[in-house]
């Protein structure tokens, strides 16, 4: 414990002290707190998605992503380089350029097609599918000239496993599984195609890391320009994101449209993946997003 010794002479210099002591302990407090309230509200969203699973609720939210996504699709412009879907691809995967030639992989989610094209030119035989009919029209137009190449237009939730007449080598699921409001059924419904000694790779949006402010003003800023355009029509987003944020379009409209952004931890989506019998579970880049990749062994 601390104990003063207030003397007259010394009193301002001893003020300045206790002030600076104060200063400090509030600080510490401060940092316990947010650090105490982060974990209670991390708790409470596990809760409330498994909560919310079980219900009915979500289906209008599901509704408006797809309809958000097919003008995404339809309306803003975004061809990355093959080339450097592909280094992603082998940067996340920690898998050798080698391996996918002639490998089944399931590209959920499959967007506009940038991945389902780079697996292509990497020798797989490639299924993406996608909810958004707009984002499957381009796709099957990106990758037509290769045979082994086939699209199927599916709900994530709604997956019939009998519908597979094949499980795949690789499931691969990059930013979608936390649009769809029922994230953990999404990912029971792809872990199941996965063959016994497959991958699957998951991109999923993370919680702020602790001690990043640079997180932390990220998601600030999204959340800013989320309510601020929440209202408002897709064509009317576009505008302004155009007007704002000429260097990253489809990023930041990607982040701002969907209805649906839930934020995982760690622990949960590790703890998911032990359960559907998935080892060597791994984060492959160090970014807020977790990017991992895990194999089936049973
Ligand atoms: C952020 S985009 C990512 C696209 C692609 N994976 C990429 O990285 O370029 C999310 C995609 O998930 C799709 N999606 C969202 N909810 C879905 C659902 N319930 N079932 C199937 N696809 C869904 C959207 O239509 C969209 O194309």
């Amino acid at each position: 414990m601390f104990s003063f010794d207030i003397r007259t002479s010394d009193r301002k210099g001893t003020f300045y002290h206790m002030s600076r002591w104060m200063i400090n302990m509030n600080k510490k407090l401060m940092k316990e707190k947010i650090k105490f309230l982060e974990n209670q509200i991390s708790n409470q969203s596990e809760l409330l998605r498994k909560l919310l699973s079980e219900t009915d609720i979500l289906n209008r939210s599901i509704e408006t992503t797809k309809i958000n996504f097919n003008f995404q699709w339809r309306n803003v412009q975004y061809f990355e380089d093959v080339e450097k879907s592909i280094y992603n691809i082998l940067k996340y995967t920690q898998l050798l350029r080698e391996w996918f030639s002639r490998k089944d992989i399931m590209d959920v989610g499959s967007g506009n097609g940038r991945f389902s094209y780079a697996f292509c030119r990497l020798g797989s035989r490639v299924l993406s599918t996608d909810i958004s009919p707009e984002g499957l029209k381009n796709t099957s137009e990106l990758c037509k000239y290769f045979p082994h190449h086939k699209i199927l237009k599916s709900n994530i939730l709604d997956f019939e496993p009998l519908d597979y007449f094949q499980h795949f080598d690789l499931v691969w699921c990059y930013g979608v599984i936390h649009h769809t409001g029922n994230a953990y059924k999404a990912f029971k419904n792809i872990a199941q195609l996965v063959k016994k000694n497959g991958y699957i790779f998951l991109m999923v949006y993370g919680e702020p890391r602790q001690e990043r402010i640079e997180d932390y003003k990220e998601l600030n800023e999204y959340e800013f320009l989320r309510k601020i355009t929440k209202n408002i029509t897709s064509d009317d987003k576009l505008s302004i994101i155009r007007h704002y944020h000429k260097s990253n379009i489809h990023g930041y409209f990607d982040a701002i449209s969907p209805v649906i952004n839930e934020l995982f931890s760690w622990k949960e989506l590790e703890d998911w993946l032990i359960n559907e019998g998935f080892v060597d579970i791994k984060r492959t880049i160090n970014s807020r997003n977790h990017h991992i990749i895990a194999k089936k062994e049973r």
